[in-house]
């Protein structure tokens, strides 16, 4: 099927291969209801996807989950991923790799590693994660990977608890040899949004988290790229969530159900096409989910005569319904929006309350036990 002319390609797809993961991260971007392992797509399956992926002319796939390592076919996938001429990256936790496993990806034409870190510090690190030892175990993929010669980009995910290492994660990122660190704030969406009292920052902690990227910036220009994004709370203007909706990026659930952005579920009365029944380019044309907030026409005032529609897009369809109950209202973290001082509020509100445990994202109940034992 050829793509209408208004229309263009993805440029990425994000291929959630699992939702199973041995961390269970309070922030973690899987919905709240996990795809069951008996769900997920077979290799064959994805296999076909990205033939049909490519062919509508994406040029990258992100294999993530959950934890793409859990996935025994790890790297026929990647194989058939390369075979389809996409460019490979693996979104990883790094739990479930070691050296044998990393060198078979390199010979399966896998590119580049997407390595996430919990902190700079083991304990913390292994606290937020639910999951003792894995920021060891982190530390030493990444010194395989490139001494196996991918390219490696570092994730960290701030928050209270860790946002004021910023210029050390930045530290240890370029100790790894990593070409590019991303610094994400957690985006309150799904398991974010349940634990948003126990990771909302203080404002003075974002500006202060700012300046040192700022300074790591200066010091590392040219080489390593470093990446922030603040979190939307505190913000005066929104960002294109992914890109637009329906634009740019698409993803697939572990079970087959394609998605405009990992939160597009949250949303009531969607619905969403699956792989098992539709190729690729059509769901992406004509799924009544990506058409429901494609373009501009679906939108309402203040964003409908803004002269910034076409270039954040009305910001995030999720975050307006988490905040505002309706999924077609201006992103709230949007400064003309009627509900930003609320959202403003309760970011503040969140960020002075005391400490308070995490509400760890489910997993399988073989790797619970230890989490259980870290808390
Ligand atoms: Fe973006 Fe809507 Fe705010 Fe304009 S009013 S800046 S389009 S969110
Ligand atoms: Fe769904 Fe932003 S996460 S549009």
């Amino acid at each position: 099927m050829s793509l209408p002319s208004d229309l263009v390609a993805p440029l990425g797809v994000l291929a959630e291969l699992t939702h199973r993961c041995p961390l269970a991260c309070p922030y973690c971007s899987n919905p709240l209801m996990l795809d069951d392992r008996g769900d997920e797509l077979d290799t064959a399956t994805w296999a076909r996807v990205f033939s049909e992926a490519a062919a509508m002319g994406v040029l990258q796939v992100h294999l993530s989950g959950g934890e793409p390592a859990s996935r025994r076919d790890l790297a026929e996938i990647v194989s058939a991923a390369n075979a389809s001429g996409l460019y490979t990256n693996l979104i990883t936790s790094s739990i479930g790799l070691d050296r044998r496993r990393l060198a078979m990806l390199k010979q399966c034409g896998l590119d580049h590693v997407q390595l996430s870190l919990q902190d700079v510090d083991a304990d913390s690190a292994d606290h937020i994660g639910g999951y003792r030892g894995g920021h060891a175990h982190k530390l030493e993929i990444a010194r395989l990977v490139t001494e196996l010669g991918f390219a490696l980009t570092i994730n960290a995910v701030i928050h209270r608890a860790n946002i004021s290492r910023v210029a050390a994660m930045v530290e240890l990122a370029a100790s790894l040899g990593a070409g590019r660190v991303e610094i994400a704030h957690a985006q309150y969406y799904g398991w974010a949004l349940r634990n948003r009292q126990a990771l909302m920052p203080t404002r003075a902690q974002v500006d202060q988290a700012m300046q040192d990227a700022e300074r790591a910036r200066s010091r590392y220009h040219g080489r390593l790229v470093i990446d922030l994004v603040v979190p939307d709370y505190y913000a005066r203007r929104p960002k294109a969530c992914v890109g637009g909706w329906g634009r740019r990026s698409l993803n697939v659930t572990p079970s087959g159900r394609v998605l405009p952005c990992h939160a597009a579920e949250t949303i009531p009365g969607l619905t969403f096409w699956s792989v098992r029944d539709h190729p690729l380019a059509k769901i992406w044309v004509e799924s009544p989910a990506f058409r429901a907030f494609r373009g501009t026409d679906w939108m309402e005032e203040p964003c409908r005569s803004c002269a910034l529609r076409e270039v954040d897009f009305g910001g995030c369809r999720c975050q307006a319904l988490a905040i505002t109950g309706n999924a077609s209202a201006a992103d709230p973290s949007c400064e003309l929006s009627p509900h930003h001082a609320r959202m403003l509020a309760l970011a503040e509100q969140d960020a002075a309350g005391s400490d308070i445990d995490y509400v760890y994202r489910d997993r399988p109940a073989t790797v619970r036990s230890a989490a259980a034992a870290l808390r």
